[in-house]
């Protein structure tokens, strides 16, 4: 692949700069990392949200190191030029500075991503500027956190009352200021997504969060009608292959038990 077209952090900066929006999906396996590479998306996230669209888990804490390393060795085999971001795991990045810059460092050296992300405003901004230092870059994420879901009992939207719109807007310029060089925006007025995209130099990545923002990310399991337990508002579904891989599947077996499968 040519090196100029290759999508780095500084092309980030730069679409943002240019008004160019940013694509960014999440994607768990080679095949279908394979698939948004040849489409053209700008950017590949390991999410976490793995957990719960193919490993089964009800919510994203239960998800390892372990299990999201070999997602995203999956995902860099695929996709061998993409942009790809490693999502940390609950507790994989929390428990103390030492931890977290060994384990986004297996993502970078293991996995072949090409940043990671965490979840938190100005209480992991220290953290932020501790990884970007090592030369791990980070894409940060503001607004509801799924990994809090103990603490908050459900996916809050944020930013609903001036003073959280206003507490976000200070989280953003805190991740910008520790070298975060984007951050994503989950669930919040659009008119938040919008104020911030604008009062800040690095490009936000929406989802929930309006068509202001710099960029937009969605869950693929969402966009293509592939995880039926929940649909979050914010989702877009684009093609519906739950019901199509259903009809499929449901028609050869009947096709097996009936004698017509030649
Ligand atoms: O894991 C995930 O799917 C995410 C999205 C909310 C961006 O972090």
């Amino acid at each position: 692949m040519n090196p100029n077209t290759k999508v780095t952090v500084a092309t980030f900066r730069k679409r943002k700069a240019a008004g160019e929006k940013i694509s960014m999906l999440t994607v768990y396996d080679a095949p279908t990392a394979r698939i948004c590479q040849a489409a053209g998306v700008d950017a590949l996230l390991v999410g976490d949200s793995l957990a719960m669209t193919v490993l089964g888990y009800k919510n994203t804490l239960p998800l390892t190191m372990d299990e999201a390393l070999h997602h995203a060795k999956a995902v860099r085999r695929g996709a061998p030029d993409a942009f790809v971001v490693f999502d940390m795991p609950f507790m994989s990045y929390q428990e103390s500075d030492t931890e977290a810059l060994h384990n986004a460092g297996r993502a970078l050296k293991e996995a072949g991503a090409d940043a990671v992300k965490l979840e938190g405003g100005a209480e992991v901004s220290p953290l932020i500027a501790k990884l970007v230092n090592a030369g791990i870059p980070v894409l940060a994420h503001l607004g509801c956190l799924p990994q809090h879901l103990m603490t908050s009992g459900v996916y809050r939207k944020a930013g609903k009352t001036p003073e959280d719109a206003e507490r976000l807007l200070a989280d953003a310029r805190k991740v910008e200021a520790a070298g975060a060089f984007a951050t994503v925006l989950e669930c919040m007025p659009d008119e938040v997504g919008k104020m911030i995209s604008e009062n800040i130099g690095i490009p936000t990545i929406g989802i929930g969060a309006g068509p202001d923002c710099d960029g937009q990310v969605q869950v693929l399991n969402d966009l293509l009608g592939l995880y039926a337990e929940f649909t979050p508002k914010h989702a877009r579904q684009y093609a519906q292959l739950g019901t199509l891989m259903n009809d499929a599947i449901a028609a050869y077996s009947n096709d097996v038990k009936t004698g017509k499968f030649k």
